[in-house]
């Protein structure tokens, strides 16, 4: 069954296409990413799913129900985590859950419960009663990641939920994020320019400039790119290279003081090697090709440059600023 079914979704603002014709579909129960550069049309979609924002055409469903026509029953399957923090800061993390959950109509004996159960979910449960303004970032991001599931939504979605966190942060939000299908039943619908994050997706659509360029499970996208590299290091790489080519048929090369192989798979590829070599080996070792290599080749540009882009050193420097004027 699909959780959201999107067809030919397109909105413009002015002469700006933003979302250019999208469609894709989420199974119920999986984590889907949306991965794309700034500006690609990532939370435009996000707010349209959401019934935040009327498409200029095309069609949304949640859960069976239509995003346009029907917006209330829509937004009683959802959950949202917004690139922007939306905590009340001056609240504690459990007053933003119980607030939360009144909001959403939670059965009021069972609200206490669901607040609780959320809190320990992402292990803030010991610090329910401290004030928002004294959490760290990583710490709200999983308070929101906490709220936006008190009210049990079907659908969650998460917009680049990690941008900002160090990668301490991201690292551990990520493991709340994975067993979330399981354990909270719902299904995921995120967005993230980090491509080494969308790694645990079941499935992945990569915007660039409103429209969908690729899709598939992130091990078939990455198969598009070529074959997973080794690169050894031998007593002779040179009379290596020659053995690998008669014996096995491989392209070998010389690179520095390694020998490379393309191979299509290289944990089967990787014993025969072996075995050919015997003691000639020094060491092995195996290079799979990434998401970013995947953006790389269909846009020939990387996803997200060495530097933060201007928009992210903006944003960064807002929240640097709030978080001073927090503790004030
Ligand atoms: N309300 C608006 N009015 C005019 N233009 C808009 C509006 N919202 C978004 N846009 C434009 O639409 C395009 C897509 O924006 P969107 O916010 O969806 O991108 P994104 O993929 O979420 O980017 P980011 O990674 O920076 O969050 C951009 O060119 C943006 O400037
Ligand atoms: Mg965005």
């Amino acid at each position: 069954m699909s959780a959201v079914i999107v067809s030919n979704l397109r909105k413009v603002f002015g002469p700006i296409v933003a979302v250019d014709g999208v469609s894709f579909e989420v199974q119920e129960g999986s984590i889907f990413g949306f991965l794309g550069p700034n500006g690609a049309g990532k939370t435009t979609t996000i707010n349209i799913l959401c019934t935040l924002l009327k498409p200029t055409s095309g069609e949304a469903f949640i859960c069976g129900y239509n995003c346009l026509r029907e917006p209330e029953e829509v937004r009683r399957c959802i959950g949202i985590v917004f690139q922007d923090m939306t905590l009340d800061k001056d609240l504690t993390a459990y007053e933003n859950l119980l607030y939360h959950a009144m909001l959403y109509n939670v059965d009021r004996r069972k609200r206490r419960q669901r607040v609780d159960e959320a809190l320990r979910f992402v292990g803030l449960y010991d610090r329910r009663d401290d004030l928002v303004k004294r959490f760290s970032g990583g710490m709200k991001r999983r308070l929101e990641v906490a709220r936006a599931v008190v009210h049990q939504p079907k659908v969650l979605f998460l917009d680049e939920p990690t941008l900002g966190l160090d990668p301490q942060s991201r690292t551990n939000l990520w493991e709340f994020i994975r067993r979330l299908p399981e354990e909270q039943g719902v299904t995921v619908f995120m967005t993230t320019h980090y491509m080494e994050e969308a790694e645990v997706c079941d499935r992945i659509a990569i915007i660039d400039r409103g429209r969908i360029i690729a899709e598939g499970s992130p091990e078939e996208l990455k198969k598009t790119v070529g074959g997973d590299l080794l690169y050894l290091k031998t007593r002779d790489n040179l009379q290596a290279a020659e053995r690998l080519s008669t014996g096995l048929g491989l392209q070998a090369t010389l690179r520095g003081d390694e020998v490379m192989v393309e191979v299509p798979r290289g944990e089967t590829c990787l014993p025969d090697v072996i075995r050919l070599l015997g003691d000639d080996v020094i060491s092995v070792r195996l290079q799979r090709p990434t998401l970013n290599d995947v953006f790389l080749k269909l846009t020939g540009k990387k996803i997200r440059e060495e530097t933060p882009d201007e928009k992210d050193t903006f944003k960064e420097a807002v929240r640097a600023y709030r978080r001073r004027f927090d503790r004030t």
